[in-house]
């Protein structure tokens, strides 16, 4: 369970501003999502046209451009080292939804049982193990003087700019867990959306149909999709608003807990247990509703979400 203190507070800061000035300035975001896409075009090119299951793909795609803006390296889809990385990132997924890290999320005391803290989360650790190699090869290389290549470079940085400071929250390990983090929420939240976007336009022809109409007007056959491409595609930015109502891929979201009773606008909610706290479609049972949860509630809506193409009129 996250405390939000103030180390918290500084690499959360942190990560938001180094996230922007990489998709502002030079756009090196972009730059990276546009050229990973046109290899992931090319990996779905090799099956020349034959049914084949994506999901792979879109892994390596997604962790590829987390590992380009983290450590400022970018994989082969068949180099061993990113397939171990991957392995021990799905392994590390699956583990910490096990019941033992659960307890002890809720329980860290336990942690101190020598016996079970060695017991627990082994693929997250050789998962770290892994990043610790990529991470240290990266500064290696990393000079002070030129603008940072990646999130590391930044860290970087600021970890000379606090080298006085004893409370400063950036330091080693907080940087391999900022990146762990960011390949552990990104990677398979952005490929599942993606396969939730490639099934959908496949059940919805029609829908598949406008969307690259409106891609073939506006971007071309000529020239790769940029970020300012997007105002004037309002009906595939629909649609991909639609593809991540209907796919919810985190329902519960992540459980939360306010640390004392507090009122927001008016409504009183109460320090309670932990308890999630949807921002998905689906009412949440217990924790902090979100606005989409009360949304829902108020629409009445019985059952279980539709993906609703016809309302996708611009
Ligand atoms: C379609 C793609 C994605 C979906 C649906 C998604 C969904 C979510 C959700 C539901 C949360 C929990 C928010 C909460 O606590 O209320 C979350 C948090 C987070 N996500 Fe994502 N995410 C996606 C992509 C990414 C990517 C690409 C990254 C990083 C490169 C990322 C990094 C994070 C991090 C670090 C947090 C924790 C933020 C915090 O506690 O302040 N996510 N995401």
């Amino acid at each position: 369970m996250a405390r939000y203190g103030l180390a918290w507070r500084e690499q959360r800061r942190f990560c938001v501003s180094t996230l922007r000035n990489l998709r502002l300035g030079k756009k090196l975001l972009e730059q990276w999502v546009t050229k990973e896409a046109a290899c992931l075009c090319l990996s779905f090119d090799d099956y020349d046209g034959h049914p084949f299951r994506p999901n792979e793909l879109l892994d390596k795609a997604a962790s590829n451009v987390i590992a380009t803006l983290s450590c400022g390296h970018r994989f082969e889809y068949d180099d061993p080292r990113f397939l171990r990385l991957l392995d021990l990132a799905q392994e590390g997924l699956k583990e910490g939804s096990g019941f033992l890290p659960q307890v002890l999320n809720a329980i860290p005391v336990l942690l101190r049982i020598p016996w079970l803290a060695g017991k627990v989360l082994c693929s997250q650790k050789a998962f770290l193990a892994q990043l610790d190699e990529l991470l240290n090869e990266h500064r290696m290389t990393w000079d002070p003087a030129q603008p940072p290549r990646s999130l590391t470079d930044a860290f970087l940085a600021e970890m000379e700019k606090a080298k006085e400071n004893p409370e400063s929250s950036f330091n080693d390990e907080n940087l391999r867990m900022v990146v762990a983090d960011l390949f552990l929420a990104g990677m398979v939240s952005t490929s599942i959306t993606l396969a939730w976007g490639l099934l959908l336009m496949i059940l919805h022809p029609d829908v598949q149909r406008r969307v690259q109409q409106e891609i073939d007007d506006v971007i071309g056959q000529a020239r790769p999709p940029e970020m300012g491409d997007q105002t004037r595609m309002p009906y595939t930015t629909a649609v991909i608003h639609e593809v991540q109502h209907f796919g919810d891929i985190v329902p519960m979201n992540m459980p939360h807990m306010t640390s004392r009773d507090i009122e927001v606008q008016g409504f009183l909610i109460p320090k309670v247990g932990l308890g999630p706290s949807s921002s998905s479609s689906a009412p949440a049972p217990g924790g902090c509703p979100s606005v989409a949860t009360a949304r829902w509630a108020q629409s009445g809506n019985p059952g279980p979400p539709v993906f609703n193409a016809t309302t996708l009129t611009v």
